[in-house]
């Protein structure tokens, strides 16, 4: 039995008590909405921009949990089918009413689509809290990505997405999983890498709802590098091995 499920009743509602106050405490920037929805453990607007086998399952997973979900992609049907699929709690739209819908919006695409869709969303992500899953990854997305990945998938996902509270999570953990997550029950690690405390605070309540233990790693500029499959940080690992790898990586 893992530890949480021995814990008395009154042990999970303090320790739920001092997660919400966590989340309240980081909330001061925030968009009322989300300020309100989060500091009550409430519900969110999540807009997905690239609803493909990460952004589909793990926003799947936030619809089902309860929370109001657009999904987008450069193939509407698609996402309208989506959408359909999953319940009541998600419907579809574009890319451009996903990212005004969205108090958070998980960007979930091809690396070397990241310079358009900062172009044609960045005045309505400005501000917000942007969870960005996307990897750069040579084979698929040519030169920009070695660029990236020298520079840091980080840093040039903020150069890209520029004045986006930035998340970089779900990136070095293969999708196959991520909806069925919530069976670990917290057993595997998320890395998350961010500049933004109150925007980690948040997307961490977001991983945890998926089934992962959120694990801040650092920031974007000194682990956002890692957080691609490939390095270290990559696959399937328990919060204290993340915790482990990255005193290596220092
Ligand atoms: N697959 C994994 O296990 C995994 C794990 C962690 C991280 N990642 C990374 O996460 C990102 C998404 O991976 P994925 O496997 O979910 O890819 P995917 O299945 O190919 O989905 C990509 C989605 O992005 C959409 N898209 C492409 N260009 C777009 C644009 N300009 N505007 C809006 N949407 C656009 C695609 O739409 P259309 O289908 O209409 O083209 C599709 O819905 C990638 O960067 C990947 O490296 C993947």
């Amino acid at each position: 039995m893992n530890r949480r499920a021995m814990m008395s009743p009154r042990r999970r509602l303090v320790l739920k008590a001092a997660g919400a106050s966590a989340i309240a405490l980081a909330l001061g920037a925030l968009p009322i909405a989300l300020k309100a929805a989060s500091a009550t453990g409430g519900k969110v607007k999540i807009g997905v921009v690239g609803s493909g086998r990460v952004g589909g399952t793990v926003g799947g997973v936030w619809a089902k949990a309860g929370h109001e979900v657009m999904f987008s992609s450069l193939d509407p049907e698609a996402d309208k089918r989506l959408a359909a699929s999953i319940g009541p709690n998600a419907r579809a739209g574009t890319p451009r009413e996903a990212a005004a819908f969205g108090d958070v919006v998980l960007i979930s695409v091809p690396y070397a689509a990241l310079p358009s869709v900062g172009r044609d969303l960045g005045e309505l992500i400005k501000g917000k809290i942007v969870i960005d899953t996307s990897n750069p990854i040579v084979a698929r997305d040519g030169d920009m990505a070695v660029a990236a990945r020298e520079k840091g998938a980080g840093v040039s996902s903020q150069e890209f997405l520029p004045g986006a509270r930035i998340v970089r999570a779900f990136n070095a953990i293969g999708y196959a999983r991520m909806g069925e997550a919530s069976k670990n029950a917290g057993q595997v690690g998320m890395p998350m890498a961010g500049d933004d405390p109150k925007a980690l605070e948040i997307a961490s309540a977001l991983v945890r709802e998926v089934g992962y233990e959120p694990v801040v790693v650092g920031s974007l500029a000194s682990m956002g590098k890692y957080l691609i499959p490939g390095t270290p940080l990559g696959g399937e690992h328990s919060p204290a091995e993340i915790r482990q790898i990255i005193t290596t990586l220092k």
